[in-house]
């Protein structure tokens, strides 16, 4: 018997999924069994990778949703509405759903999950991380007996493409963000992977899954590449360091009885060891490393974005659909189990990478490192990389110290007459 398949969008995913499906010699027998039946676009003229009949094109997505032919909807359109709407319309009418949408289950995951639960059906989302590696379904099943201690990964292609060619041919950053556009990469917006909301909206995701309760996503601290300044990729790589935009998902206190889970969340650039796991991870590429009690670290590694991985994942819970048993697996199907909160920022620990801007004069250096000795801030190296007439960069990284301690030495450090200007702060592992 086929299985009626409603594609919501025919963009770089969606084109991916109608050729997997439009070839299914060699892959899992299922795939054979799927069928497209209809699928929505914006615009019926646009010149397409795929061409599809035309009667199966429509710009009405609701129509997709409500064709009886349609067995399971995919949602690949993106954005927070109509996606979520027509995700809810689809669990109303008992069909089960598959998304991409990393967005609209950032923030209205539960909602969608609870939702999906009443009505017995499943709402899967393996592209919605990691593109083409499987993360979902490992962190919900396979690694389910764990206590996760710490999420964090590699989770934007585009950021990493650009940091990497950034490093490595001292590429400019527009025209690298340029071809992230044109091989699939970004998103409609740019603005979303650059700033860090995607890898925000992924690491959301994630901790959801990880620690059995969300946090609400606006709350994530978030800062991408777009202020970061090819000058600290050098000086980092100078000291040993590759720059990455991590997604970190840290526990820090275990649940007790009534107690939420309180979880350190962010996304920021972030100084790598060369000798970091996830140091390497290049280009397109994300890593995840996940470390749990008692399985200890697991790294997951694959392409992160574009057409053909993307619509991988999406297939694979196509088919987890469609060859599942009758009736709804509690593993397969999300759901929360606790409550979690956020660590107040100024309770967190780090090392810090701070580059300052200041005179060029004897006694300066000792002057910082008195500030932060005052202020309980214990320096691991403090260099001076450049000096002009007008200024000397010095670069300080500090131990792992508390991020309110730091924020009170930097006060006392940008307030020297010597010191021009605190020109970049950046986390280090
Ligand atoms: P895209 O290339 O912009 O494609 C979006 C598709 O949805 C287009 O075909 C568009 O129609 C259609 N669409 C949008 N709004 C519509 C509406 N209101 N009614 C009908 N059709 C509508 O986006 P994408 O890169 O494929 O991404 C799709 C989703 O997958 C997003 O949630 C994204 O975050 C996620 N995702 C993308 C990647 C990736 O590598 N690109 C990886 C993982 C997850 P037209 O073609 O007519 O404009
Ligand atoms: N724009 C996203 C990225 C697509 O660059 O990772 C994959 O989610």
């Amino acid at each position: 018997m086929t299985i009626g398949i409603g594609l919501l969008g025919l963009g770089t995913v969606g084109a991916g999924v109608a050729e997997i499906l439009a070839t299914p010699e060699g892959r899992h027998p299922l795939v054979a069994e799927l069928e497209l039946r209809r699928v929505a676009v914006r615009d019926l003229q646009r010149t397409r990778p795929i061409q599809l009949p035309s009667e199966l094109l429509s710009t009405e997505p609701e129509a997709v949703v409500d064709d009886p032919a349609v067995d399971i909807v995919v949602e690949v359109m993106g954005g927070l509405e109509p996606a979520r709407s027509l995700i809810l319309r689809a669990i109303a009418a008992g069909k089960p759903v598959v998304t991409a949408n990393k967005a609209v289950i950032a923030r209205h995951g539960e909602e969608i999950a609870a939702a999906a639960a009443a009505a017995g059906v499943y709402v899967l989302l393996e592209a919605a991380v990691g593109g083409g590696i499987p993360i979902i379904e490992p962190l919900k099943q396979s690694l389910g007996a764990n206590r996760i201690q710490r999420v964090s990964g590699i989770i934007n292609g585009t950021t990493n493409y650009i940091l990497s060619r950034m490093a490595a041919e001292g590429a400019d950053y527009a025209a690298v963000l340029a071809d992230a556009q044109r091989l699939g990469y970004a998103e409609a917006d740019p603005a979303a992977d650059v700033q860090g909301a995607d890898a925000a909206d992924k690491i959301a995701i994630l901790t959801g899954l990880a620690y059995g309760g969300s946090v609400p996503r606006e709350a994530i601290p978030t800062e991408g590449i777009d202020q970061l300044d090819a000058r600290d990729v050098t000086y980092a790589d100078q000291l040993g360091f590759v720059v990455k935009l991590l997604a970190v998902s840290q526990r820090i206190e275990t649940a007790t009885d009534g107690d939420p889970q309180l979880l350190d969340v962010r996304v920021h650039p972030t100084l790598l060891p060369r000798s970091h796991p996830l140091a390497g991870v290049n280009g397109v590429f994300n890593a995840i490393l996940v470390e749990g009690e008692p399985v200890g670290q697991v790294m997951f590694y694959g392409p992160g974005a574009g057409s053909g991985p993307t619509a991988s994942a999406v297939v694979a819970d196509i088919l987890n659909i469609a060859g599942g048993p009758p009736g709804i697996d509690p593993l397969l199907a999300a759901g929360s189990w606790r409550q979690c909160r956020l660590i107040d920022g100024a309770r967190t620990t780090h090392r810090n990478y701070v580059r300052l801007r200041t005179t060029d004069q004897p006694g300066v250096i000792g002057r910082i490192g008195t500030c932060f000795g005052d202020a309980g801030v214990s320096i691991q190296s403090i260099v001076q990389f450049e000096a002009d007439s007008e200024a000397a960069e010095i670069v300080v990284i500090t131990h792992e110290v508390l991020e309110a301690d730091f924020r009170s030495a930097l006060d006392a450090i940008a307030a020297l007459p010597e010191v021009q200007r605190v020109a970049a702060c950046l986390r280090t592992l």
